[in-house]
């Protein structure tokens, strides 16, 4: 790589996001951060960092394209992209404990921002990777996104969000490995990390297990260094372990 390589951060106003951020723009190895977010302005960890492009986007299909815009020739220097969107709650809404839980409004918010967000970034990136460019692009899924892993039942949308999500960046990868041979997906669980997403639901983490999300962004970011373009979608956790699916 070399200092001409840029990076780009999906959700850099989260917990994870701004975290993954503040790590990129301190590597000397990338020239510019482009950070998208819902907010109109960095948080103040990012805030006045050289380097930093903030690019708000509410997530339509048509800003999407408009950042698309923006980022213009600059997607095919990109060597890191980090898609850390995603919700597990909001407002009275959380994960369903049982079926008669389950209502189709959320459920469709849900699969929205989990499942279907990421893809239209991958959509809108595609299209400028070259042949020979290196990107590595880690979209945050979850460990309860593993059906083989699924024990414990309940979070409904959540899980199915992330296990569609899995079969989406997979299905992607597939097509990626003709188009972009060179670049490489990557599914990641970063363990139970201390943000906004996961709060209301960190009183059962034993002492030890909660991450911070400085801790989360520098293992994501040390898994896609190790990454090679195989082909495939890997679905690794925070320590670099395959998670069955
Ligand atoms: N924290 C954990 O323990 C944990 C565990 C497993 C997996 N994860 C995954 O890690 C990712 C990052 O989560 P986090 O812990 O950093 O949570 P967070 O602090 O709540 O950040 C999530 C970010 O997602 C974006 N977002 C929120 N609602 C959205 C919506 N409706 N549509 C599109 N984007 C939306 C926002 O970014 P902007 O405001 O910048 O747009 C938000 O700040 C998520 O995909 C989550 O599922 C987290």
């Amino acid at each position: 790589m070399t200092a001409e390589n840029v990076a780009l951060v999906i959700g850099a106003s989260g917990g994870i996001g701004a975290a993954v951020a503040r790590r990129l723009l301190d590597d000397n190895r990338y020239s510019t951060v482009f950070c998208v977010s819902r907010a109109a302005t960095p948080p103040s960890a990012l805030a006045a960092t050289p380097g930093l492009r903030w690019l708000p986007c509410s997530g339509s299909p048509e800003d999407i394209a408009a950042v698309r815009g923006e980022l213009g020739d600059d997607v095919g220097r990109l060597a890191r992209v980090v898609i850390c969107s995603g919700i597990l709650h909001a407002g009275d809404k959380g994960p369903e404990k049982s079926l008669e839980q389950l209502d189709p409004a959320w459920m469709q918010a849900v699969f929205h921002a989990n499942s279907i967000t990421p893809m239209l970034w991958l959509q809108a990136l595609a299209k400028g990777l070259g042949r020979k460019q290196h990107c590595v692009i880690a979209a945050l899924s979850a460990r309860v996104g593993s059906i083989g892993d699924n024990r414990l039942g309940g979070w409904y949308s959540y899980r199915a969000s992330k296990a569609a999500l899995n079969m989406l960046l997979q299905t992607a990868a597939v097509e990626l490995a003709r188009r972009a041979p060179a670049s490489k997906l990557i599914a990641f669980h970063p363990g139970t990390t201390d943000t906004a997403l996961s709060r209301p639901f960190q009183g059962n983490v034993a002492a030890g297990k909660l991450f911070s999300p400085d801790f989360v962004a520098g293992r994501l970011l040390a898994v896609m260094d190790a990454a090679t373009a195989d082909g495939t979608l890997s679905y690794l956790d925070w320590d670099g372990q395959a998670i069955t699916w």
